[in-house]
């Protein structure tokens, strides 16, 4: 009997999932059944640990397809919500799956319809899972296991309870982000261990299997205690992104109730006091170029970079501010030779500002990134970072006395200002500084550069005009 007629004798198939998250088993089988035209009521999805007995009469073979049988369609969208959804921990995901991939056969745009109860699931699905493994990214907490091995090493245990099966997905962030480390990462649905290089996988542990309490904690809970901003504490946001379930397994969770209940005093002191302690400020830009290089007062000036000073005549009637050097800056020691300050180049060449004339230079300091392999990645400083950098900037102006600031992007428009504005309502007009200068804000070039098409025509005509008015303004200023 071919698969065909045993389909049309009504033949109820069980496919078992060697694997909760077999995402390439279930698509093989799914495909094979589709082909042999088993309608979903009469495929059963039993997952390991599932209840299988229940269809102890299904057929346990599953059908092979014909040799002539139509291609399965399955676009884009689909195959990339599906590798998702199937993490999910709910058991009718499979079914879910197979009835949508079903569907498409005969509406292969089934899956733009977004008021479909099928697709509307699968992207709930999906999106959970998506936030399982975010959470886990940011909240796995490891301890160390002292090794007295020396060739052993130490190892650092993290023990973690994922809502969803997404525990083997996220093996390749780990082992990217701690690289060097031995870790191991336990969870009630399995284990994963790195030795720095190879990753095994082990059976489903206990919470009591995992260390509790370690030095580093100390150290961790005094870091997340320094770098807490009362100023900015918003505790529903905080709650919702760190909800409490995951606290228990968490050092510095201890410490929240605490920091929430002090940071209204926390905050009013800080302003009182002003939050920051420097030496005095330095009245030269050599002096102030030597003190960036020390300085320690947030995390980015802690990574493996160079503070860049500003660059220019002490006497520059402009100042242009950029955000942070990045990567080429950072080698270089000199703010903007990048593709930023390429682009930069051109548009002023455009408008006839003379960079040589002008000082140019960064609300922040040093470079902030992440590694990735070889590469080092920009990251946008927080806000507390931009405002504790604000020393130096402030420094800078009183020194070169520019008549006119540019500032170019939301962060160097908050090192000028202390406080965020939206450069769409802000360009065009200027903004008076307690020094009598003004300041002009502008867009970013690297967001000229992260953009193509009309779009970036379009932007790179708002930067011309506002750097052709920076222009006129200075003219008017120095008549
Ligand atoms: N982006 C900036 O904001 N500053 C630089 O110096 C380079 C790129």
């Amino acid at each position: 009997m071919t698969a065909l007629q045993h389909v049309k004798l009504g033949a109820y198939y069980v496919a078992h999932l060697p694997e909760p998250d077999d995402f390439d088993f279930w698509r093989e089988r799914a495909r094979a059944l589709v082909q042999c035209e088993v309608p979903p009521d009469r495929v059963a999805w039993v997952e390991p640990g599932g209840s299988g007995d229940l269809f102890a009469h299904g057929e346990r073979r599953m059908p092979v397809p014909p040799a002539d049988a139509r291609p399965v369609r399955a676009n884009w969208r689909f195959v990339s919500l599906a590798k998702n959804a199937i993490l999910h921990s709910d058991s009718e995901r499979f079914a879910l799956l197979y009835r949508l991939l079903w569907r498409l056969q005969a509406n292969p745009r089934m899956m733009e319809d977004k008021a479909d109860p099928d697709v509307r699931r699968v992207e709930e699905l999906a999106r959970n899972v998506r936030r399982d493994s975010h959470k886990m990214h940011a909240f796995v907490r490891f301890r160390l296991v002292e090794s007295e091995d020396e060739e052993v090493g130490d190892h650092y245990v993290a023990w973690f309870e994922p809502e969803h099966h997404i525990l083997r997905a996220n093996a390749g962030f780990f082992m990217r982000r701690f690289a060097n480390m031995r870790w191991s990462i336990l969870t009630p649905g399995g284990c994963l261990h790195w030795d720095g290089e190879t990753m095994s996988e082990g059976p489903p542990a206990q919470v009591s299997d995992a260390p509790h309490g370690d030095p580093m904690e100390d150290l961790w809970r005094t870091y997340y205690a320094s770098i807490f901003n009362p100023a900015r504490l918003k505790v529903g946001a905080m709650l919702k992104e760190m909800p409490r379930k995951y606290w228990k397994n968490m050092p510095e969770a201890a410490l929240i109730p605490g920091l929430i209940a002090g940071a209204q005093g926390r905050e009013a002191t800080m302003v009182e006091e002003g939050s920051l302690e420097f030496e005095d400020r330095p009245d030269t830009l050599d002096g102030i170029d030597r003190a960036i290089h020390a300085c320690r007062k947030c995390p980015i000036g802690a990574l493996d970079n160079h503070a860049v000073m500003g660059e220019g005549p002490q006497d520059a009637a402009l100042m242009i501010v950029g955000e942070q050097p990045g990567d080429q800056e950072d080698l270089a020691g000199r703010p903007f030779v990048g593709p930023a300050g390429q682009l930069l180049d051109v548009h002023l060449e455009n408008a006839g500002i003379e960079r040589r004339r002008a000082y140019v230079t960064n609300t922040v300091k040093h470079f902030k990134y992440v590694q990735r392999g070889k590469r080092r990645l920009h990251q946008n400083p927080q806000a507390r970072e931009i405002d504790t950098c604000r020393w130096w900037i402030e420094a800078e102006r009183a020194i070169v006395k520019p008549k006119l600031v540019l500032a170019m992007g939301a962060s160097a428009a908050r090192g000028i200002l202390g406080r965020t504005v939206s450069i769409s309502k802000v360009r065009g007009s200027p903004i008076p500084l307690d020094d009598g200068s003004e300041l002009w804000v502008t867009a970013h070039p690297s967001y000229l550069l992260r953009l193509d098409g009309a779009a970036r025509e379009q932007q790179a005509r708002l930067f011309d005009a506002d750097l052709a008015v920076v222009r006129e303004r200075l003219r008017e200023l120095a008549a």
